[in-house]
């Protein structure tokens, strides 16, 4: 009998709502997804087959399938159980119908599913505390006994605060700032950690300190406190199975006994006061005396907020140590990080017991040299987060601490108080922030753009902590613009699936039963009582509020999840149709009116023009007075450029198109029609309303054209007339960029797109002010707030860690190395790499769900080469403009007969070439 041909096809990468192996799943139908390897080029999938088990046997088979999805296959069999172990396979069968090899097996395992199913009860300290002081950390502890040493362990935990959690002193998981930070009241997330190794037979302790984190510590830029609640808790299940069957569990009870030690206090943004002379040699091991400690109350609250967490946690990442220590001129001892993150400093000193040394951290140095933090300030209503940190030594030796419940934004840290002469190595930068798998790297031939891709990538490292911030020091918030401005960047640069969904499900949580999402996610309950009234007035502002629309809708490009809009669906439509209501009910509006509106009805044409309520606007273009005004009187010339309807109406036009999108995507018809013709009507009002016959626009901004343009909201016939006047504006300022948040991630696309690719290169090259390369030139080693970070005299201005004009990342990646997602989860790539500005060559790579993605191309004197990797079961085009080379080859020999090449387009401005899976290279020379 001859042997069935097996394919070349290998299934590896087995995973389970994005994750390898994980523990804790809730959701009931887990989306599951495997890559494909092969040697061949253009191989493909043609059918699969998934069989999934658990400890009792078959669960799901779901035969063999005849479909090219290898990517979050819901599982279809019978119905999870809370704490099942699943364990599953995959097979596949290539173009020729020839079966692979079944994959190694993988597993995930499925979480507490009902509030039921915790036995575990809320406990808190017994003592009681000043609410309106820092008050120190709780230390809880309780010993248990073990019948014999376990198979198998789970703990299953959660606080109110922040919880460290330690089993015969040895440290539960490896995450910080857990259970960490969410919309606490509808969403409390718990962990789950395998602890079967920490466990042995007889008395074992566990031993947890609270912190108060998001939950009673310091928010946002007022720094308000207690805002979830003033008690800190613990909720704590231990699950042990033993070989035999048998299954013990250890809670959290009555039982428990509890003391303060040596963290005085803890705060995120103020910093952490320690005396290492309350140290406790032994807390949470056995045999310790805890006659002295107290007790602890059980407290009532609902189980049903809490959920498990969708996400890689925050963990400690790079370490830097550095180069010198300073003395400014005016005295103070400095040490320079050499970078700017979020993180702690771990310290290492040795002095006599009760010295006590103080660490502040700041990101600049002023003029002069001295270390300031004034930038952070926002005066007199929000001074600067102290970010201090204070330790007392407990002396005879060596001592290492590194601070438990506080995090700072910090390059610089003044020292006082250290015993002798500090050295570098007493001081080591540690980065913390959430765990996100990195995907994505650029690099080309000029120096000043690696560093710039750099400093991008450390101002997403030091915003996504938990949530995706604004800033790591001055407000650390949940700012929707910033997110929704990034999000094609960031999920360029790391896998953002489940760091994002968690805070889109935040929003649509938080979201007003109107419709209008908050100015930030999540937003603390209370917090708009700390803001000055105008700011609370811009709660459901144009461009950020679209994060409700255009997150979702980034993340389905990026991940081809479809579930993501299924999900959030209800969310987007909501978003969308508030502004509609805002658009058309002109006369009950919350907030502004247009004054015309008083004196005669709108038009027809007006009910789509979204000219009520105020908004944040553009936001830091140069010369922008907005923030100066948000902290002044309220006037009619606040008033006036707060309604900003060129903006809103903008985006109430882009964000009905992807919702219409969104709705085709999901087969849904109706609503497609409903908003694709709502869509028409905004645009025609926008362009009666804002464009001139000559293609002229008001107002009369650069951002005013670039956002038009990028939303297709300039009717064809004067595109090019809107362009040219763009590129006067652009020149009239000296061939400097003059957009803000908001435009500044599609000016340079839409400047290419429109034959004026020189142009974006040169303000992408350009580097004084305002431009990208300014602060590169200055020293930057993250993106800043604003353009003119660092003035030219040397001194900060606001914040210098806001990742929102490292949006130009995304163009760095599709446009100048060439990587654009041609499908929705890069099911097919487009490789089409612009060179200019000089660059001889630039590469970049992406891990793909499929696999990685990778482009590298160098120009070598007339000669164009490119190389492109695409992943098993996907396709690509290759876009080869014609200025780079008329005569393609591939490998060496001509198109047609290369193998793997599917199709070839010449055409007069660009030779396109169809390819399959495999690696290839391309050569262009101009025509012989
Ligand atoms: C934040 C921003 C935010 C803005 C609202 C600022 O204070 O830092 O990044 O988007 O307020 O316009």
């Amino acid at each position: 009998m001859n042997a069935i041909p097996t394919s070349s096809l290998r299934v590896q990468d087995l995973r389970c709502e994005y994750q390898l192996n994980p523990l804790g799943i809730d959701s009931k139908e887990p989306g599951l997804s495997w890559q494909l390897a092969s040697d061949q080029r253009g191989a493909t999938q043609s059918a699969y087959q998934i069989q999934v088990r658990d400890r009792q046997g078959d669960l799901w088979d779901s035969g063999k399938v005849l479909s090219d999805q290898s990517l979050h296959i819901p599982y279809h069999g019978p119905a999870l159980r809370s704490r099942q172990l699943c364990t599953w396979r995959v097979r596949v069968w290539d173009s020729n119908d020839h079966p692979s090899a079944w994959s190694e097996p993988g597993w995930w395992e499925m979480g507490l599913l009902h509030a039921t199913d915790w036995q575990a009860q809320w406990i808190e300290p017994e003592w009681a505390e000043d609410p309106a002081a820092f008050n120190p950390c709780p230390y809880l502890r309780a010993p248990f006994t073990l019948r014999t040493r376990p198979v198998s362990a789970r703990v299953y935990v959660t606080a109110h605060g922040l919880y460290e959690a330690s089993l015969n002193g040895q440290r539960v998981g490896d995450a910080y700032f857990t259970p960490g930070y969410s919309s606490y009241h509808h969403r409390l997330h718990y962990q789950t950690y395998d602890v079967s190794d920490l466990l042995h037979s007889g008395e074992n302790v566990v031993g947890v300190i609270l912190g108060d984190g998001w939950y009673r510590g310091s928010l946002g830029i007022a720094s308000r406190r207690n805002t979830y609640g003033q008690r800190l808790g613990l909720l704590w299940q231990l699950v042990v199975n033993y070989a035999d069957g048998g299954e013990q569990i250890i809670v959290s009870d009555e039982q428990w006994r509890a003391t303060t030690g040596p963290i005085l206090s803890s705060d995120l943004k103020a910093g952490e006061v320690y005396d290492a002379r309350l140290e406790m040699p032994g807390w949470d091991q056995p045999g310790f005396d805890e006659s002295r400690w107290r007790g602890v109350r059980v407290a009532e609250y609902s189980l049903e907020n809490l959920v498990t967490t969708p996400e890689p946690l925050v963990r400690r990442k790079e370490r830097f140590v550095p180069g010198k220590v300073l003395t400014t001129p005016a005295g103070e001892t400095v040490v320079d990080m050499g970078q700017n993150f979020s993180g702690v400093v771990q310290l290492r000193v040795n002095g006599p017991a009760g010295m006590n040394i103080r660490l502040r951290h700041g990101e600049a140095l002023d003029k002069d040299g001295n270390f300031t933090m004034d930038h952070l300030a926002i005066e007199p209503l929000f001074p600067a987060p102290s970010q201090t940190v204070s330790y007392t030594l407990r002396g005879g030796g060596e001592e290492v601490y590194t601070p438990f419940f506080t995090v700072h934004g910090f390059r610089y840290v003044k020292v006082e108080g250290f015993p002798g002469t500090p050295t570098p190595e007493n001081f080591t930068g540690v980065a913390l922030y959430s765990d996100l798998p990195a995907t994505g790297t650029f690099t080309c031939s000029d120096p000043r753009l690696n560093r710039l891709q750099h400093n991008i990538l450390w101002s997403q490292k030091s915003n996504f902590l938990e949530t995706p911030t604004d800033c790591p020091t001055r407000e650390r918030a949940g700012w929707t613009g910033d997110a929704q401005i990034y999000a094609p960047t960031g999920s360029f640069l790391m896998q953002t699936a489940g760091f994002f969904m968690k805070w889109l499900r935040d929003l649509a949580t938080e979201q007003e039963p109107d419709g209008r999402v908050p100015l930030i996610i999540p937003s603390p309950v209370g917090m708009e009582s700390s803001l000055p009234r105008i700011v609370t007035l811009l709660k459901g502002s144009a461009g950020w509020g679209d994060a409700a629309v255009m997150l979702p809708w980034t993340l389905y490009q990026v991940y081809g999840d479809q579930r993501i809009l299924e999900e959030q669906y209800a969310s987007m439509k909501a978003w969308v149709d508030y502004q509609r209501r805002q658009a058309q009910d002109k006369y009950k509006p919350q907030g502004h009116t247009s004054p015309r509106y008083q004196e005669r009805k709108p038009l027809e044409y007006e009910l789509y023009l979204w000219d009520t309520n105020y908004h944040w606007g553009e936001w830091l273009e140069p010369d922008d007075p907005v923030p100066g005004l948000l902290f002044g009187e309220w006037t009619p010339e606040v008033a006036q450029i707060l309604s900003a309807p060129h903006i809103a109406t903008a985006y109430f036009a882009y964000s009905t198109h992807l919702l219409a999108e969104t709705a085709r995507v999901l087969g849904n018809e109706a609503d497609a029609q409903v908003y694709s013709t709502l869509f028409e009507k905004i645009r025609q009002a926008f362009i009666t309303e804002f464009v001139g016959e000559n293609g002229q626009m008001t107002p009369e901004k650069q951002s005013s054209y670039v956002r038009a343009l990028a939303f297709d909201l300039i009717p064809e016939r004067l595109r090019l007339a809107a362009t040219q006047r763009l590129i006067e504006l652009i020149q009239e300022a000296g061939t400097h960029l003059g957009t803000g948040f908001l435009s500044t991630p599609y000016l340079c696309p839409v400047l290419g797109d429109n034959d004026h690719l020189d142009l974006a290169y040169t303000l992408l090259m350009q580097d004084t002010p305002p431009s990208w390369l300014y602060a590169v030139k200055k020293g930057a080693t993250t993106i800043w707030e604003s353009w003119d970070g660092i003035d030219e005299e040397g001194n900060p201005h606001n914040s210098l860690n806001h990742y929102s004009y490292g949006a130009i990342g995304n163009w760095l990646y599709q446009v100048v190395a060439g990587i654009a997602p041609g499908a929705p989860g890069y099911r097919h790539t487009i490789f089409q790499p612009q060179p200019g500005g000089g660059l001889t060559f630039a590469s970049a790579t992406y891990q793909s769900l499929y696999g990685e993605i990778a482009t590298s191309w160098q120009i070598d004197g007339e000669r164009f080469q490119l190389t492109v990797t695409v992943p098993t079961n996907t396709t690509a085009t290759v876009v080869i403009p014609t200025r780079l080379g008329r005569q393609v080859t591939e490998g060496g020999v001509a198109l047609e007969s290369a193998v793997g090449v599917c199709g070839v387009r010449r055409e007069q401005k660009a030779t396109s070439i169809e390819i399959g899976s495999g690696v290839y290279t391309f050569t262009a020379i101009p025509k012989s």
